[in-house]
């Protein structure tokens, strides 16, 4: 079942965020040398992060998390710089350390089923899109916003929302219709990093959102929420928003960096309108 491929993947989740900050320079400098076939301090970090976010797609088990710089962990960490368009090195170099430490959506990038193909380590990606796996069996949903955070109102939030998903409906049979009370289809709100749904935040996480049919959609509240043009440390929630939202119709992550299924968001920025990529994955997965 398609939420248990999400499930599996976000398992680990619950893992120790890998957080750039944390890094000693020393230990950053000896990443950088250490070979294949070596053993370095602080590879268990990466191997930690690539694993959380899908980058051992044939491996969800048991992928052996220790500071042994194997074949797999260059294997992930091609697909991983492939994915950002970054040099593919197959080494932890400064570039990749870099966008390992960029906020991100909690949502693994890759799910296995759609974009992979090939035995372990050819990690040949077959789409830019991807989906999350499930579908709603409707077009007509509805939503409901829970709550709000600082510095804006649930009333200040509502038409930011509801532009957020008319992007979707505007180019698709998707309608979607504020609920004000009883349970929608789509649950809206502010958590905290801890918040009772077996995945909590991790530092650099922005927010996620379950697949179809489930509907949960939490912002993570610690960041500074912006609801118009963000200063260069607030996050505009439309710009997550459209994202988000895009997981909740059941599209996963692109690795085309214009398309709003991109997994990582620059702080003080904006970027709420949809890629081609993204309007291309939603038509294929509904098959209007
Ligand atoms: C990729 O490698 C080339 C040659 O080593 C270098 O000039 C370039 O800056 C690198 N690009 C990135 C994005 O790291
Ligand atoms: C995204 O993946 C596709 C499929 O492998 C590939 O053709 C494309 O070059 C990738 N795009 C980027 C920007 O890496
Ligand atoms: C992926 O995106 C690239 C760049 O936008 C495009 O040239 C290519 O045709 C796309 N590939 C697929 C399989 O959609
Ligand atoms: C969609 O659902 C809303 C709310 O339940 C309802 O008011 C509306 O009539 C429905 N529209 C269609 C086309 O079914
Ligand atoms: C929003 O509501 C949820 C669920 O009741 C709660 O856990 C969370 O703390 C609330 N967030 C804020 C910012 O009040
Ligand atoms: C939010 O803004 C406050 C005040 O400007 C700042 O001290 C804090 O570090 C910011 N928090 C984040 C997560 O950026
Ligand atoms: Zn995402
Ligand atoms: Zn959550």
């Amino acid at each position: 079942m398609a939420f248990q491929v999400f499930r599996a993947f976000c398992v680990f989740l619950v893992l120790q965020p890998f957080a750039v900050k944390s890094l000693k320079l020393e230990i950053l400098e000896n990443l950088e040398r250490v070979q294949k076939g070596e053993i370095g301090n602080g590879v268990y970090q990466v191997k930690k992060y690539l694993k959380i976010y899908g980058y051992y797609p044939h491996d969800t088990k048991h992928a052996v998390l220790d500071d042994h710089f194997d074949d797999k962990l260059e294997d992930a960490l091609k697909a991983y710089q492939q994915y950002y368009s970054l040099n593919v090195t197959g080494k932890v170099d400064s570039d990749t350390i870099k966008a390992m430490a960029t906020p991100r959506c909690g949502v693994p990038d890759v799910i296995r089923k759609r974009t992979w193909k090939g035995t372990v380590g050819t990690f040949q990606l077959v789409s830019n899109y991807s989906f999350t796996g499930g579908k709603w069996f409707n077009y007509n949903l509805t939503y409901n916003i829970q709550n709000a955070t600082r510095g804006f109102t649930v009333k200040e939030l509502r038409p930011v929302i509801a532009q957020a998903l008319q992007t979707w409906a505007a180019v698709s049979p998707f309608k979607f219709t504020e609920e004000t009370q009883a349970k929608a289809n789509i649950n809206i709100g502010f958590f905290p990093k801890d918040h009772g749904d077996g995945f909590p935040f991790k530092d650099i996480t922005l927010a996620h959102a379950f697949p179809p049919r489930d509907g949960r959609f939490h912002f993570y509240e610690k960041w500074n929420w912006s609801l118009s043009k963000p200063a260069s440390d607030q996050i505009h929630v439309k710009s997550i928003a459209v994202h988000e939202f895009g997981h909740t119709i059941g599209l996963g992550h692109s690795n085309i960096s214009k398309a709003i299924m991109f997994p990582t968001y620059n702080p003080g920025t904006i970027k709420t309108d949809l890629d081609q990529d993204d309007i291309d994955g939603l038509k294929d997965l509904y098959g209007y």
